[in-house]
């Protein structure tokens, strides 16, 4: 029995309010850490409609979920974005949408996503070197994506944070860039430690930092940590006096760094993932097809959640079966 407005807990009694939704998994970028050859087609390109979409997250939302991200892939390839935006938006109970996007057309788009309800926005951005930007992502666009960053910042969005990740190469030694561009910019920065993928063996050895270089550093630049909110998600943050913006840390081999998860995961064919490190997803979609099998669908996530483990296997080397982020969203 599902009691309405209840919210669906796991073994470990973590709740999830928060839902991650892959819409695509095409990225038009080559991440070094990510798909260093680019997107790959893997099967046909069958991802969730709109209708489909939005019974997902009416269900979701009636199971408790709060907030949804759209992430990818790079989901701002999809032509229709504005139209998912609108209709995530418009379920009740949903008060945040969120977006993850590299941001290669931010600057033309953004105005309409939050005119269709976007709320949060995030921008990866792994260096503010024009050079260093166009060896890591394959692309030469820093200039196209920090202007879309300036427009986000006098739109009325609740955040907007820039996700950088640590790599060896650039990122590591010196963060004196990073706290300028924060100085005087309400965002919050957050570099997140590079994370072992099926795909990404030989780089994550060669280029894994441990995000203790970043807290020290910071530590000697007079940054401090926050108080931690009960929903702050796994980000540690740093602020200074003299900066409006933040510098966050997201270690996700630091012990604890599961505790707290409080989201859940579906990927552009609607199979639901329990840890982004997991193996096998549990498939949703053939729940998708009518609005009359929501009871139905909402019986199978909480049957599911009952199955999500207490902790990825990243520290015995273990990434599931995630072979890059690009395929089940960050
Ligand atoms: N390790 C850490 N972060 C990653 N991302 C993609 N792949 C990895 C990885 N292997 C990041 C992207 C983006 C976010 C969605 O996840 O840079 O900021
Ligand atoms: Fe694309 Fe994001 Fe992967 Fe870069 S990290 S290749 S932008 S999915």
């Amino acid at each position: 029995m599902i009691f309405p407005g209840a919210i669906a807990a796991d073994a470990f009694g973590r709740r999830f309010r928060y839902l991650r939704l892959s819409v695509t998994e095409v990225c038009n970028f080559r991440c070094t850490y990510c798909l260093p050859g680019g997107y790959r087609k893997s099967g046909p390109m069958d991802f969730l409609g709109l209708d489909e979409a939005e019974r997902l997250v009416r269900a979701f939302a009636q199971l408790g979920v709060a907030k949804v991200r759209l992430t990818g892939g790079e989901p701002s390839v999809r032509k229709d974005l504005t139209q998912i935006i609108a209709r995530v938006s418009a379920q009740p109970g949903v008060d945040k949408v969120a977006l993850t996007t590299n941001g290669w057309n931010l600057a033309r788009h953004l105005d309409e996503w939050t005119a269709a309800g976007l709320t949060n926005l995030n921008v990866s951005v792994d260096a503010l070197d024009r050079d260093a930007f166009h060896r890591i992502t394959g692309h030469d666009r820093l200039g196209d994506v920090l202007a879309g960053i300036e427009r986000a910042l006098v739109l009325p969005l609740k955040t907007v944070k820039m996700n950088a990740v640590l790599l060896r190469d650039g990122l590591a030694d010196d963060f004196s860039s990073w706290t300028e561009f924060v100085r005087g910019r309400p965002i919050a920065v957050r570099f997140i430690e590079l994370m072992r993928t099926g795909d990404n063996k030989a780089f994550f050895e060669d280029q894994h930092v441990s995000g203790a270089v970043l807290r020290h550093w910071l530590e000697r630049h007079g940054w401090t940590t926050k108080e931690r909110g009960g929903d702050d998600g796994p980000a540690i943050e740093f602020t200074h006096p003299d900066h409006l913006g933040r510098i966050g840390l997201i270690a996700p081999y630091a012990p604890g760094f599961c505790e707290g998860c409080n989201r859940l995961r579906v990927t552009a064919r609607g199979q639901l993932r329990l840890c982004l490190f997991g193996q096998g997803g549990r498939p949703l979609r053939d729940l998708l097809q009518a609005d009359d099998q929501c009871e139905e669908l909402k019986a199978r996530i909480v049957g599911a959640l009952t199955f999500k483990p207490a902790a990825h296997g990243l520290h015995s080397a273990n990434p599931g079966d995630t072979r890059s982020l690009a395929q089940t969203g960050g």
